[in-house]
This record gives structure tokens, sequence and C-alpha cells, in this order.
């Protein structure tokens, strides 16, 4: 049996990296698998969130999937804090989890900085969160960016470690990570070596999903490059991650390969290409930003679509939250 589960934050600023990397290929997924899909609500509190913010945010999110061709008819789409299951396992596999292995998370050592005394207790947990999200439905094929490689690591580790303590050999799976498409990590548009992200300070580092097509041009325009023309291949753009960034991002949106788009804009500059991009994004993101304002203006449909997704998540969820509750030794309610 396969399934497919993933999830975003809804922490506002969605960008071209959240579409890239995950959201567009969920889209494909749904067409093949079983899907949940989640907003991960709790997820985004475990850094402060400004309630009236917050709400907005989970609902825009939504809204962001939908516009981008998420069924919420045929697959589940809802937010993790209507489903209760995800915290009651979290709780339980916060006591499968070790310390040393969160202590090795390097999304936790990037988001506590330097304070790390003062990052809250639910930051470090977050991991464990995220497999109970996963797991909660055995959830078999996870579509996320590179960044959350390592999370999904720890979650098998968790699953592995339950089933073992327990002696339930196969009772969870082994969650796979899908790693999909050429833009798995795409990176900002002022320093090649820093992902494009949500925190970023400079909005002009960031693609983002509501961005109408003037300001597309402004960013793509001002993007940082290097003096030299495109390379005609591929080998060409070692050492030059803004121009390789670039480059990638056109290829995944015209899907195509980076070595495709070499042998069309080779030799040219990036003035040029910079112009081809813009048309590129343009042409993909202003569809699904009108939808998502069109979606963002009846926020009572929303709340129907995360209501009755949450309904039937909770009707995959709580046989197996039944079923570990049994195999940890808790009284059957
Ligand atoms: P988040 O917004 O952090 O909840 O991330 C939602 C999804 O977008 C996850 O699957 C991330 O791996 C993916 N993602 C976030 N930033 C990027 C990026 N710069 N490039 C590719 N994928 C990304
Ligand atoms: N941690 C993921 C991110 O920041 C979001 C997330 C939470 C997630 N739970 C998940 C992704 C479960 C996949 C599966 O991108």
């Amino acid at each position: 049996m396969e399934r497919v589960f993933s999830g975003a934050q809804p922490t506002g600023n969605l960008h071209l990296g959240n579409y890239l990397g995950a959201i567009r290929n969920w889209v494909e997924l749904q067409k093949k698998y079983e899907c949940i899909f989640c907003v991960v609500d709790m997820h985004a509190i475990t850094v402060w969130q400004d309630p009236k913010e917050l709400r907005s945010n989970i609902r825009e999110l939504a809204a962001s999937m939908i516009a981008s061709g998420i069924d919420p008819e045929n697959q589940v789409l809802f937010n993790q804090s209507q489903v209760s299951a995800h915290a009651e396992l979290a709780w339980i596999f916060n006591c499968v989890a070790r310390i040393g292995w969160m202590n090795r998370m390097t999304q936790f050592k990037e988001k506590a900085g330097k304070h790390r005394e003062n990052a809250s207790l639910g930051l470090y947990a977050y991991p464990s969160l995220m497999a109970a999200d996963i797991l909660a439905y055995k959830a078999t094929h996870v579509p996320v960016g590179e960044d959350q490689k390592q999370h999904l690591e720890l979650a098998r580790d968790i699953a592995l470690k339950f089933n073992t303590d327990y002696g339930v050999e196969g009772f969870f799976p082994q969650p796979e990570p899908l790693i999909l498409g050429p833009a798995t990590r795409v990176m900002s548009l002022r320093d090649g070596s820093k992902k494009m992200s949500k925190s970023d300070a400079s909005d002009m580092a960031r693609i983002n999903m509501t961005d109408d097509a003037d300001t597309l041009a402004k960013k793509i325009r001002k993007a940082k490059t290097d003096p030299e023309p495109l390379p005609s291949e591929a080998a060409g753009l070692e050492g030059r991650p803004e121009a390789k960034n670039l480059i990638t991002i056109y290829a995944a949106l015209t899907n195509s390969t980076v070595a495709d788009v070499l042998t069309e804009h080779g030799g040219t500059q990036f003035s040029g290409f910079k112009q081809a991009l813009t048309d590129v994004v343009v042409e993909n993101l202003a569809p699904i930003t009108e939808e998502m304002a069109r979606l963002n203006a009846d926020p009572a449909y929303i709340d129907s679509v995360l209501a009755k997704g949450a309904e039937r998540a909770n009707v995959i969820a709580q046989p197996i939250l039944k079923e570990v509750k049994e195999i940890v030794g808790f009284l059957n309610s």
C-alpha cells in the first residue's frame, strides 16, 4: 500500500522554492498516489507567530495549494491542528526519539542560531512531530525539498526504533523521501550560496507566489549574476552559483534540463536571458497568483475544504493511533 504525505508551514511569503521543490511535485504525484497534504500550523508556532497572521497564512497556504492544482475533492487537504492524532503520536515519539538524535539536526541549529537556550522546546522536538505527521497515516512516500532530507531520515529512525522497542516489526513503514525535479534547492536571488527562504530579510532575494508581473521582472532584472555570458555546457557553471540557480529555475519551469537550456542560450548575455526567464516565470505563476487572489477572497470556502479534509484525515489516522496506544500499553477508551 503506497501513500504520499507532505506538509508545508503557514509562515507566509510562499516562494518559488516552495513551488518547485514541493507543491508542483505534489500536483504530479496526486495523479498516481493516494495523497495527504497538510498545512502544518503546529510546526509554524515553534517560532513566534502573530495569531491573526497565522490564521490568514493558514488559509493562504491552502489557497495556494489549490490554485497550484491540488485537488481537494480527490485528495486530503487539511491543517494539522484540526486532527489531534498528530499531537498525540508526537508525544509518544518524543519518548522514542533520543536527545542525541535531535542534537544533530541542522535545521534546529540554523533556526535556533546563537541563542539556543532561548529556542522553544517545540523547535527542538520539531522533527518528532514531523515523524508523527507522516506515520499517523503510515505514509510511505514523502515529497520534499532537499532541506528536509535529514528530518526524513530521523522519521525512519523513529519508525524503526518504535517497531523494535515494542516488538512490532513492520508496524510503521520506513517512509521514503521523494526529492524530485531539477530544482530541489532553489537559491536566493541575491546570494547563490543561500537557499531561497521565507524568512530572508530582503524581499528581493525571493520570488513570491503573490508577486505581480512588474515585481517579478524587477527582481529578476536585479538578480545577482556574474559578468560572463552563459556557458554552453553544464560544466561551465562550476563556481557560478547565481548563474546556475537562474538556469536551473528556467529548466524546471520549462520542463527541460540544464543542458538543453545551455544549448539554447549558451554564449548569450544574462541581460537577454533574464528577459526570457521573466517571461517564463510570469507565464507559470500568473494563473496561480490570479486563482489564489480569487480563493483568498472566499475564506469560508477554504475553511470548508479544510474542515472536510480534517474529517477524512481523522478517519485514516484514528484507527492507527488506537493501535499504537494499545501497543504502548495505554488503556482503551
Ligand atoms: P516550508 O515552507 O519550510 O514549510 O517548506 C515547504 C516545502 O518547500 C518543503 O518540502 C521544503 O523542502 C520546500 N522548500 C523550501 N525552501 C525551498 C527551496 N529554497 N528550494 C526547494 N525547496 C524548498
Ligand atoms: N518540516 C517541513 C518543512 O519545513 C514541513 C513538514 C512538516 C513536513 N511535517 C511534514 C513535510 C511531514 C513533509 C512531511 O518544509
